[in-house]
């Protein structure tokens, strides 16, 4: 880590109390903390905004495996782009609907390339990509 900077925050005394609310009920144990998670929080948004970024990010799907040969079209999907992922968690969540969970990693337009095909396919109830960071750069 490098050295630390102290900053000053000019901020709306209203707008501080909301804050310090909202902290406080994610459990973040001062400001500082919650200050640098919002900025990370930033930079990864900003990197994934770069269409040749190397980004980390999951897939989250929920369907309905009865739907004809839906289970087939999302398997061939994730295998016409097998490079970019990692890993696959499979729950059988009851007896219709399974959740689906890709570890994806590549850059950033391809990654979100693969969520937007999967989560399209007709059948596919809800689905959602997000997106995080390597780590080494925050
Ligand atoms: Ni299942």
């Amino acid at each position: 880590m490098s050295e630390l900077s102290r900053i000053g925050v000019a901020i709306d005394s209203d707008l501080l109390e909301k804050f310090d609310k909202l902290i406080g009920k994610r459990g973040y144990a001062n400001r500082s903390e919650a200050f640098r998670d919002l900025i990370r929080e930033e930079l990864v948004e900003e990197t994934w905004e770069s269409p040749n970024a190397a980004v980390v990010g999951t897939v989250t799907l929920v369907y309905d495996h009865h739907v004809r040969l839906l289970s087939e079209k999302l398997t061939d999907i994730q295998h016409d782009f097998h490079p970019y992922i990692l890993s696959t968690l499979h729950v059988h969540l009851d007896h219709d609907n399974c959740l689906e969970v890709l570890v994806v990693r590549g850059k950033a337009a391809a990654v979100k390339r693969i969520a937007d095909t999967l989560i399209s396919t007709k059948g596919v109830k809800h689905g959602r990509l997000t997106i995080t960071s390597s780590g080494s750069d925050l």
